[in-house]
């Protein structure tokens, strides 16, 4: 297995925000974590990250027990998310942010090798993710979309085992949505396990083949996803929210 959490607890203050929540990811799986806004999606993420670590619970990434491990051992064990809000260094061109990622990302693990050169797969990693704009651009020019494919690139750079994504595909085009669809199932061939927060029906139905689904902080169903696609209890936590 390549995640699992279980009994995962994160709460802030009064509120609990994720309430007991076990799940798993197996090798080579692409895993869709729905729910309604405000569902403790991305707080789920973030505690399995170790960027705000679960108040009780355990998560447990390739067979490892990394409880409250922080972002950066998470990233050099293999662990790399995107962001709901990607914030890249302004400053730097996407070629610089993907490289810093690069440099730091997979300390402990050596990466793959043979000596590749820090700059040339910071590129070859725009191209993989059909960065759409020159890798030279300075990241505070990148429009929404763009800084998510750079986020993408990004996250790749340390060379995960597993990759968390939160609503990746948000604001994009129907043509955008095609294309992201199979990016991520490139991803995946390259033995990547994928774990996706997402909103979009028609991304969740193509990509993921088992779902997770959170309602106010709790799971409420779990299993193949054109099952769960069917399960009332779901369409009912859709309606009675935003959705
Ligand atoms: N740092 C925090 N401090 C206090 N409350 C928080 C914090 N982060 C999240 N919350 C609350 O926890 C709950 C879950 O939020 P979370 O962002 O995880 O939801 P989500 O499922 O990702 O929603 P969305 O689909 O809108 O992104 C919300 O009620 C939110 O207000
Ligand atoms: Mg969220």
């Amino acid at each position: 297995m390549v995640l699992e959490t279980h009994d995962v607890v994160k709460r802030f203050s009064g509120l609990v925000a994720v309430n007991e929540v076990s799940l798993h990811v197996a090798e080579g799986e692409i895993v869709g974590l729905i729910g309604p806004n405000g569902a403790g999606k991305t707080t789920l993420l973030n505690a399995i990250a170790g960027l705000a670590p679960p108040t009780s619970g355990r998560v447990v990434f390739l067979g490892k027990e990394t409880t409250g491990f922080p972002p950066e051992k998470m990233c050099h064990m293999g662990l790399s998310r995107t962001f709901q809000i990607p914030r890249p260094f302004p400053k730097m061109t996407a070629l610089e942010n993907v490289l810093t990622a690069a440099v730091f990302g997979k300390k402990e693990r050596g990466g793959g090798g043979a000596k590749t050169d820090p700059w040339r797969a910071s590129r070859e990693l725009l191209e993989f993710v059909e960065f759409p704009v020159s890798a030279d651009i300075l990241s505070e020019n990148l429009n929404t979309v763009q800084l998510k494919r750079l986020d993408l690139a990004r996250a790749l750079a340390s060379s995960p085992r597993l990759l968390l994504l939160d609503e990746l595909a948000a604001g994009l085009t129907e043509g955008e949505l095609k294309d992201i669809i199979r990016i991520i199932f490139k991803i995946r061939d390259r033995g990547i396990s994928i774990l996706m927060v997402e909103h979009i029906m028609q991304l969740i139905m193509s990509l993921c083949e088992r779902l997770v689904v959170i309602q106010f902080g709790t799971k409420i169903a779990e299993g193949p996803t054109q099952d769960v696609a069917r399960d009332p209890k779901v369409a009912e936590a859709y309606l009675g929210s935003s959705h």
